[in-house]
């Protein structure tokens, strides 16, 4: 029974996960203080964790209906993320491990992300083309096995889940900015607006900076009344360019690697519009639950699942790596 803890941005998570995937509990707390500041404070967030991370940890425990006794593997998220953030759920995983002499497995966010598909009741192994489109990161990755993980494509400048969150902000929607753009976007016309999809782009690589440029153009020469009329109309057209840019590249990664397998993860990937746009492809496709999509513990089991244990020597001194320093399997 492996113990799970994931701190890296602004939910507290923990779950309880047996060796062969099943889901006994995926408890996520959503930390709701960054939406006034239009972004994660780290320092706020790093905080919020330190208070409720062990309650977050009992809570998985309770639901899964066990206790430390029956743990038999602690995983932690290692990075990338918030230092501060990580180094919360980092404590409270080195402390459960070493108090209680159980292995501590060091797991990549990312890779989470990658193989939440590969938790019950989906079970999607490998191989498979991945797409991940979070806020930090979006990427394509060829996954032949579950160590075996080759980047295909990653993104020139925004990730996708940004690109969303600048765009929902423009509308003037809320942090983060998903939900609530595809609220609005349900209201609207995807195709009053033509925004660019980087089709000028070769190759598996996104880009969204000129999506984001393009919006704000557009809502400045509506001015202000009309844009405030037709927000539902630049919501859908926007969200449409987002969902067009990622499957574009999908569709390109299936025919390159000749996999016709597709798994999908990461925050954006709760979006309904993208979700049915790739299953829709000519391909197997497994996007998982959008409790599974966005942050989560359950999924940082599933990768520790395939993931040898420190060497105890080396768990005293395992630290965090901050966004932009990827460690993946394949990379180490
Ligand atoms: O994977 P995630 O929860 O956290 C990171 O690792 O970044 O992804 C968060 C991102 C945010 O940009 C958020 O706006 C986006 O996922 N997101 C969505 C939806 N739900 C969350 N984007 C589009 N539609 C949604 N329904
Ligand atoms: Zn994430």
């Amino acid at each position: 029974m492996i113990l799970a803890i994931e701190t890296s941005c602004d939910d507290t998570c923990a779950a309880v996960v047996t060796d062969d995937g099943e889901i006994r509990s995926n408890v996520i707390s959503s930390q709701g203080i960054h939406d006034a500041y239009g972004g994660v404070v780290p320092e706020l967030a790093a905080r919020a964790h330190a208070e409720r991370c062990d309650l977050v940890v009992a809570d998985a425990l309770r639901t899964a209906g066990i206790t430390l006794d029956d743990v038999t593997r602690v995983a932690v998220t290692r990075g990338p993320g918030l230092v501060g953030a990580l180094l919360v759920g980092l404590q409270t995983a080195k402390a459960i491990a070493v108090g209680r002499g159980l292995p501590l497995i060091a797991v990549d966010h990312l890779e989470g992300h990658l193989l939440a598909c590969t938790l019950q009741p989906v079970s999607f192994e490998p191989p498979f083309v991945a797409l991940v489109a979070s806020g930090g990161h979006t990427f394509l990755s060829r996954v032949d096995d579950a160590g075996t993980i080759e980047e295909l494509g990653g993104t020139l400048d925004d990730a996708a889940g940004e690109a969303i969150d600048k765009g929902a902000r423009l509308l003037g929607l809320p942090y983060p900015g998903g939900p609530a753009l595809e609220r609005l976007a349900a209201d609207g016309d995807p195709t009053a607006f033509a925004f660019p999809t980087g089709a000028k782009v070769q190759g598996l690589d996104c880009s969204f900076s000129g999506l984001k440029t393009s919006l704000l153009y557009k809502v400045r020469d509506l001015g202000d009344e009309e844009a405030s009329a037709r927000r539902a109309d630049l919501a859908a057209s926007y969200q449409r360019a987002v969902v067009e840019t990622l499957a574009v590249r999908v569709e390109r990664a299936l025919r390159a690697t000749g996999l016709r397998r597709l798994a999908v993860g990461g925050g954006v990937a709760a979006n309904g519009p993208l979700r049915e746009r790739l299953r829709a492809l000519d391909a197997e496709v497994a996007i998982p639950d959008r409790s599974l999509c966005t942050d989560n513990a359950a999924m940082i089991a599933a990768v520790a699942r395939h993931r040898p244990a420190l060497a105890e020597a080396d768990v005293a001194g395992l630290e965090a790596y901050a966004t932009g320093q990827r460690r993946t399997a394949a990379a180490r």
